[in-house]
């Protein structure tokens, strides 16, 4: 099978070819009668797929040595009779009560000691190998008994993996710490050049002395956090393998999927490094509350497209309207639901699903929405999900297809993330994801689409920089030789790269590179500093080209042949470069100094980009009030246009035929008007393919 018939196996499998559509299905929490019900109306909304047993342990093994399978079986042909796909769980995300209970000493210990223990969920130690016995025990229990089932499209290893459990300190985990020091550096004296242990006498003579950086009289070793955090997403991506091994072998045609959190500031899993070890990348994004919510969503959902290499993906949870777990919890506008769903399918999610089918009465998640309200299927949001089921189902000739590269990039790095925000730095401010973002919302101002991708993406071929004329590289803070030489190697023919304040520094033991900074980067961009310079909170500092900076202020020796941009107009450095460009052979570098946010980088970056030649394939009228993301088949391309505004907008210069035109009033419709795209409405455009 080719990747990309493996990422499709699951949805294609009974409902070809369409855009899957479901939920987290948990009938385990509803009496028999319901289940009925449930089918029918999901017929209705044409569902096709459904996330089964999630949080069904405690259910399908009541004790370490009984099994209650009846009603899963039941539930599995049910799902089959209504011609509904089942991407099954293995169920290991949350251990019931007798486990932990048999079996404390698998409850994950926080940083500062406290043990985390039941009541909630994923109370489980990631390197536990008493919890691992038990989790691949029920996998393979579930694998024996289902892996024959017709319904079955896919394995859905645990849930979120790390949601809760990321950061385990216990002894568990400072074992399995040092088995993965062991494989990284050889020696211990591998590991002290590495951690600098030479600083505040930690010099390691043996192994065992060595801990997860707990609880500390001061800052812990800057590498040995960072080496955590590392470690810590590795072991989670050791249980995925885990799983995900157990199930091939008993299961070599059915996909393997996990879901992801590529949204907010959910970090510690390096999902650019788990996303090869499935058949196809799964994705959970909820709106975060704030005025970027909208500009995030895109983010992550290009972010999830990049981590799939431009291949499909699929959105396996978002939410019909309110979550229950932010501070005030407001549902969505009229729609928003559409307009939600179809900006993850316009980022490559060939499948569009909901935490959760029907919405519990109990538990903590009962104010939670899903795709059938409290107030059941007569119900304003039930007739939105039956119309986004429509809109979808025209929307199948856009399946399997991939993204369009776009001819810029903004690159995207876990080390840099995790690096630039540990402790005992020049600020505690910095914020990694957020100067990424913005710099990602000041491309959606100005029309211009970008794609996210990854450094891990450009290590294994995911990615290939020689796709972009422009990248981005904002707080690119880790910077190993073989980073720095590529990033080189690309701009001397024609690449033109931009970075930020505090990039190049370090290298990927997080030791500074020395000689001035922006160490690795230094000589490629034409600079020179001395001092790292943050500013304090509130302080701003006036540019000549009218923007504003906080957060940074660089004194930048500008050396000859590099050219400078903007100037600052007041602050410590007035008079002084605060945005720099050297023309490097056919590209070209490009330094910002300070954290300008979106509309100070939005005027910054048209010339920028118009240096590189790149501009806007949207019609004027259009830039910044639609999102344009293309995917491509083999035979057409497909523009989603989506409006970013409460106002109608003219499509008037755009060829193509309309797939779909959602409006606010139906979600769905075919109401718009020829032309027109409702506000927060979406129209998608078939355009055959030019071939040169
Ligand atoms: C996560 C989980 C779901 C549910 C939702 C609620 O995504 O996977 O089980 O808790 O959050 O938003």
């Amino acid at each position: 099978m080719t990747d990309e018939r493996r990422l499709l196996a699951g949805p294609e499998r009974t409902v070809s070819p369409r855009i899957a559509y479901g939920a987290d299905y948990n009938p385990d929490q509803w009496p028999r009668e319901v289940w009925a019900q449930d089918a029918r109306l999901m017929q209705a909304a044409g569902v096709n797929v459904v996330s089964v047993a999630i949080f069904s342990w405690a259910r399908l093994q009541p004790a370490p040595d009984s099994w209650d399978f009846g009603w899963l079986d039941e539930v599995m042909d049910l799902m089959h009779a209504h011609g509904i796909s089942v991407d099954l769980a293995t169920a290991t995300a949350s251990p019931p009560p007798w486990l932990t209970t048999l079996h404390p000493e698998i409850l994950p210990v926080t940083r500062t000691g406290e043990t985390l223990w039941p009541g909630g969920r994923q109370q489980w130690r990631p390197t536990s190998p008493v919890y691992r016995r038990y989790a691949l025990a029920l996998v393979e229990a579930m694998a024996d008994r289902y892996g024959d089932h017709p319904a079955l499209a896919a394995w859905h290893v645990s849930n979120e993996l790390g949601c809760h459990n990321v950061e385990d300190y216990s002894d568990d985990a400072a074992a399995a710490f040092r088995t993965w020091l062991r494989d990284r550096y050889g020696t211990l004296d591998g590991l002290n050049d590495a951690w600098g242990t030479a600083f505040w006498s930690q010099r390691y003579t043996d192994w065992e002395q060595i801990l997860p950086p707990r609880l500390a009289a001061s800052y812990p070793n800057p590498t040995q956090q960072l080496d955590f955090k590392r470690f810590s997403s590795d072991a989670l991506r050791d249980h995925l393998r885990a799983e995900r091994d157990l199930l091939r072998r008993y299961t070599p045609q059915i996909p393997v999927t996990t879901n992801f959190m590529v949204m907010g500031e959910t970090k510690g899993m390096n999902f650019a490094s788990w996303a090869p070890e499935i058949d196809f990348v799964s994705n959970d994004h909820y709106l975060q509350p704030g005025p970027q919510g909208r500009a995030e969503m895109s983010f992550s959902a290009n972010l999830t497209s990049g981590l799939a290499g431009g291949r499909p993906w699929f959105l396996m949870e978002h939410s019909t309207s309110a979550v229950n777990w932010q501070s005030v919890n407001v549902p969505k506008r009229p729609g928003e639901l559409a307009r939600d769903s179809l900006t993850h399918v316009a980022h490559g999610a060939d499948a569009v699903c909901f935490f959760q089918w029907r919405q519990s009465a109990a538990g903590a998640e009962k104010y939670h929405s899903a795709m059938v309200p409290h107030a059941g299927e007569d119900s304003a949001l039930f007739r939105d999900v039956v119309a986004l089921g429509r809109t979808l189902a025209d929307l199948a000739p856009v399946v399997g297809s991939r993204r369009a590269p776009a001819r810029a990039a903004i690159l995207f790095d876990w080390d840099s993330w995790w690096a630039s925000e540990l402790d005992s730095h020049p600020t505690e401010l910095l914020r990694y994801r957020a100067e990424a973002l913005d710099w990602y919302e000041a491309f959606l101002d100005a029309g211009v689409r970008a794609d996210v991708v990854t450094v891990a993406g450009l290590d294994d071929g995911r990615t290939d920089l020689a796709d972009y004329d422009v990248v981005v590289a904002p707080v690119l803070h880790v910077v190993p030789t073989a980073l720095a030489d590529r990033l080189e190697r690309w701009v001397r023919t024609g690449g033109h790269l931009v970075t930020t304040y505090f990039s190049g520094i370090v290298d990927g033991d997080d030791h500074v590179w020395l000689g001035g900074y922006p160490g690795a980067l230094r000589d490629l961009l034409g600079i020179r500093i001395e001092e790292l310079n943050p500013l304090h909170a509130g302080d701003a500092v006036r540019l000549d080209d009218g923007s504003v900076g906080t957060l940074w202020s660089d004194r930048i020796d500008v050396r000859p042949g590099t050219e400078v941009l903007a100037r600052y107009l007041d602050g410590q450095q007035a008079g002084r470069a605060a945005v720099t460009r050297r023309p490097v052979d056919a590209g070209s570098a490009a330094y910002v100094s300070t954290r300008l946010g979106a509309a100070g980088i939005r005027p910054l970056l048209g010339r920028l980009l118009d240096a590189a030649g790149v501009g806007s394939e949207l019609p004027e009228p259009l830039r910044g009030r639609v999102e344009l993301t293309v995917r491509r088949s083999a035979e057409a391309e497909y523009w989603f246009l989506v409006n970013r505004t409460d106002e109608p907008v003219g499509l008037t210069g755009l060829a193509g035929e309309r797939l779909v035109s959602t409006t606010p009033d139906d979600g769905a419709g075919t109401a718009a008007a020829q032309d027109t795209l409702a506000p927060r409405g979406v129209v998608v455009l078939a355009r055959p393919r030019e071939r040169s």
